[in-house]
């Protein structure tokens, strides 16, 4: 059918969300043929500014990003253009909170190293000394950013009898440079923007409790991942959990000769249920808009 308005999907998602559009648009995959488009699906790695703005054209109503962070968004850009742009919020709040636990446990448990010796066969029997780490329990872990994603690793950890502290724009517990201070775990869960890149920088780290532990599941830009090398190699952090990075898919060699470090590949919504949730908002957003209502998830 011609004459059906084009939905461009920059990557192909989860059949979840592309079924949905595929019953009502025409739907391309690829950012290649984004002229005359009326939608965009983009994600994380699509930057989405005047250039693609323009080259799709005056037809493009919505840019849906299948994720809850829009940093990869221009959305003065979108704004100028009578562009909308929507996230997808919620569907992905447990998965990447359960991410965020997932490495401070790794990162305690200096579980990274711990497999690299079993898989080289340098593993030589159980011993008293060996590979010892730390527990939760009764550890004090401060959010950075109590929004859904923080505070849901707030509600984890109370299970795992942690005091749990914040830090966030609207106040929160203590000031940030306290709440380093105070935190056998640091875990980030702010969005990414001009205020808050870089916002674990050389003076902030150098104020974190010895002996302490960085996770970062949120963006990579908020960390100066040189200053984090240093930190881990020279102290005070004792190890960090990260699943984002500055560059990615970059991950600085720095960062993977050090032993303390467990590395993930940006996986925080990497779950079925997370995934097909996004799809699926996703690929809603995009008929409430083009079908003439409102969007579910508007951001900007
Ligand atoms: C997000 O949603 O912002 C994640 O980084 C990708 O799921």
């Amino acid at each position: 059918m011609a004459d059906r308005p084009v939905v461009v999907v920059a990557r192909p998602v989860p059949a979840a969300g592309l079924d949905l559009l595929r019953e009502r648009f025409e739907v391309r995959i690829g950012l290649d043929e984004v002229g005359g488009a009326a939608a965009i699906v983009a994600d994380p790695t699509v930057p989405v500014g005047p250039e693609l703005l323009d080259a799709a054209g005056p037809s493009l109503k919505v840019v849906a990003n299948f994720a809850v962070g829009y940093d990869n968004v221009d959305l003065d850009a979108c704004r100028e253009r009578g562009v909308l742009v929507t996230n997808t919020p919620d569907v992905l709040t447990n998965a990447t909170a359960e991410l965020a636990v997932t490495l401070m446990l790794a990162a305690a448990r200096r579980l990274g190293e711990a497999e690299r010796i079993v898989r080289r066969g340098a593993w030589s029997g159980w011993a008293p000394e060996q590979l010892l780490g730390r527990e939760l329990a009764g550890a004090t872990v401060g959010i950075v950013g109590l929004g859904r994603i923080g505070s849901r690793v707030a509600a984890l950890l109370r299970g795992f009898g942690c005091r749990v502290i914040h830090a966030s724009r609207s106040g929160g517990d203590l000031p940030l440079a306290d709440l380093v201070a105070e935190s056998d775990f640091v875990t980030l869960h702010a969005p990414l923007s001009d205020q808050t890149r870089h916002l674990v920088n050389a003076d902030l780290l150098a104020r974190f409790k010895p002996g302490s532990i960085l996770v970062n599941t949120a963006r990579g830009g908020l960390v100066d991942t040189r200053a984090l090398v240093t930190a881990l190699r020279e102290g005070p952090l004792a190890a960090a959990g990260l699943d984002v990075y500055e560059s990615e898919p970059q991950v600085p060699p720095e960062l993977v000769e050090l032993e303390n470090v467990v590395l993930a590949p940006h996986i925080g919504s990497a779950t079925r249920t997370a995934r097909d949730g996004m799809a699926r908002l996703a690929a809603e957003n995009v008929v409430a808009i083009l079908e003439g209502g409102q969007s579910l998830t508007p951001v900007g």
